[in-house]
């Protein structure tokens, strides 16, 4: 798709590879769609999201999502812009689905996190905020809808600061607010940029530069604006933290930039000074040691398996974050987990608002593979004959659980394909007793929303109606002990001891108290949160 020849090397050091996180509402996909109009993606802003009704068009793709006006899964998306190739990796908002977002994050190289300005920083910001945290990269902020009435722009840095703990350093700073939002002066360059309208945020913002100290600025800020700006610089030069580009990719120090991506101020420097602070993929750990992404042997790994995303087709894509390597149409590569050879023929990229057929991807792209079954979350595939294998990606502990079975028994294949895929997918967990011979499934959700869209796509895209029991659990632990026996291990009341679908043994409990009571019972147990992956 590039214009221009680049070489290998250079393709790879043009990447950049971000996830996109927020709480619902404070602008993701509204930025998002900024960006891909400032690449060129779209002509004309509103094009992806004009109307309420067309609001997840981009990168959405269930009946449920729209109905609900949630974003249930993670999408990806390339742009290109000044010569770098953008892959932005959006998020679902809501935190019920903070699961997916979790894997979504394994296979981002950095993340921008955007906040309302008259909210501050919100529940499911903490949430997925703590997720980049435990991956340790580097955390961008943008402050969005700054034409609107907002927080003071101190308080909300205090308040990213204490409620988040992380320390933060404002590259550009809000001129104005609310109607008055006139620009931003760019710390970095020391240079004013004042915006004229975009035409409603639909066309690119033109801007002036310049040096704050020009008269035109006192001029075209008028004095008042113009003092507080100097005032303002001043204090956050003296008490603010140092810009230091070490401490931000190591994900210590937040880079912070106002703006408001409905009118598009902001847009542009933000995307600018973003790029120039981000790295190309970095090298990547698996089970032989770093793998260069400049190396030559192509390799990737799975962070998502996303069933019947286009109904007319009823096909089950795998997402492939490439690590290394060239990738190239039709090759044939190894598929580590299973020890088997495997032909990528229809590999295709999302660009934009299209999926279109890929010739070739390079170390930070997304492709998303045909999967007849073969993949699961986490499988890593190579090129050469060394069989490396990337870290696996845990599965998180359900807090809801329920006993599904089919309403009609004649319909119970077709149920219990659904719920393989599903679970393949990782949208549920499931569980079985173990050697009782009795063939109840019970499923495993982060958040209880899933629970629903379990309903919905077992009966639209497979045609099963469900009779669902919750149960009381709010706890589950993976189990470990040497010698585990299911009919020695010591039970506290209000527990179940379960098998998950690995056959690993794993225990239900109510709350927290039973969970050291369960300890104290069973000598040598240990109880993990997570899965352990290999
Ligand atoms: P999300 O993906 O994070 O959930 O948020 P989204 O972009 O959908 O934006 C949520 C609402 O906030 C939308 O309004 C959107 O137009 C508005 N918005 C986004 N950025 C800005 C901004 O910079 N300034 C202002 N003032 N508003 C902004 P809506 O009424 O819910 O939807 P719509 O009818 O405008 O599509």
């Amino acid at each position: 798709m590039s214009e221009k020849n680049f070489n290998f090397v250079d393709e790879v050091r043009r990447r950049r590879t971000f996830a996109i996180i927020s709480h619902p509402d404070a602008g993701k996909t509204t930025l998002t769609e900024k960006f891909l109009l400032y690449g060129g993606a779209i002509r004309s802003a509103g094009s992806v999201k004009s109307r309420r009704s067309q609001k997840h068009a981009v990168s959405d793709w269930m009946e449920i999502e729209k109905q609900r006006g949630i974003s249930v899964t993670s999408s990806v998306l390339q742009f290109e812009y000044n010569n770098f190739c953008i892959n932005i990796l959006d998020t679902p908002g809501h935190q019920d689905f903070s699961e997916d977002t979790y894997r979504t994050l394994v296979a981002a190289d950095s993340a921008v996190m955007v906040i309302d300005c008259s909210k501050g920083v919100e529940d499911q910001t903490k949430k997925l905020f703590q997720v980049c945290k435990m991956r340790g990269i580097p955390i961008f902020t943008f402050i969005n809808k700054m034409d609107r009435e907002g927080r003071d722009p101190f308080e909300l840095l205090e308040d990213i600061e204490n409620v988040l703990g992380i320390r933060s350093c404002p590259v550009n700073w809000p001129i104005g607010s609310g109607k008055e939002f006139v620009g931003v002066f760019n710390r970095h360059k020391n240079q004013v940029e004042l915006f004229n309208d975009g035409n409603h945020g639909q066309a690119i913002a033109q801007s002036t530069t310049g040096d704050i100290s020009d008269e035109k600025f006192t001029e075209l800020l008028g004095q008042s604006l113009h003092e507080q700006l100097l005032s303002d610089i001043e204090l956050l030069d003296i008490a603010g933290d140092n810009f230091d580009i070490d401490e931000i990719l190591a994900g210590n120090l937040t880079p912070v930039f106002f703006g408001s991506a409905l009118t598009n101020f902001g847009v542009e420097p933000f995307l600018e000074s973003f790029l120039d602070i981000t790295t190309p993929p970095k090298a990547r750990m698996s089970d032989l040691g770093e793998v260069n992404p400049e190396s030559d042997n192509f390799s990737g790994f799975i962070f998502k398996i996303q069933a019947n995303m286009n109904p007319a087709h009823r096909d089950r894509i795998a997402f492939l974050r490439i690590c290394s390597g060239k990738f190239e149409k039709g090759m044939a590569v190894n598929h580590v987990q299973q020890g088997k050879k495997i032909k990528l023929s229809q590999p295709q990229q999302f660009m934009a608002q299209d999926r279109v057929i890929v010739d070739s991807a390079y170390p930070g792209d997304i492709i998303g593979i045909h999967d007849p079954g073969i993949f699961n979350i986490g499988d890593t595939l190579c090129q050469d004959q060394s069989r490396l294998k990337y870290k696996g990606i845990p599965q998180f502990a359900p807090e809801h659980f329920a006993t599904i079975s089919a309403k009609n028994s004649m319909k119970r294949k077709q149920f219990l394909k659904g719920i393989s895929q599903l679970s393949e997918e990782g949208a549920i967990q499931v569980y079985k007793r173990p050697n009782t011979g009795v063939e109840e499934l019970i499923v495993g959700v982060v958040g209880v929303l899933q629970f629903e869209v379990l309903e919905y796509r077992l009966k639209n895209e497979y045609g099963v109606d469900i009779l669902m029991h919750k149960l009381p659990y709010g706890h589950i632990r993976w189990i470990e002990m040497e010698n585990f026996n299911y009919t020695r291990f010591s039970l506290a009341m209000d527990t179940v001891v379960l098998e998950d679908k690995d056959q690993n043994p794993v225990i239900l409990l109510q709350n927290e108290w039973s969970v050291r009571n369960v300890l104290e019972r069973n000598e040598g147990l240990v109880l993990r949160e997570t899965s352990r992956v290999d």
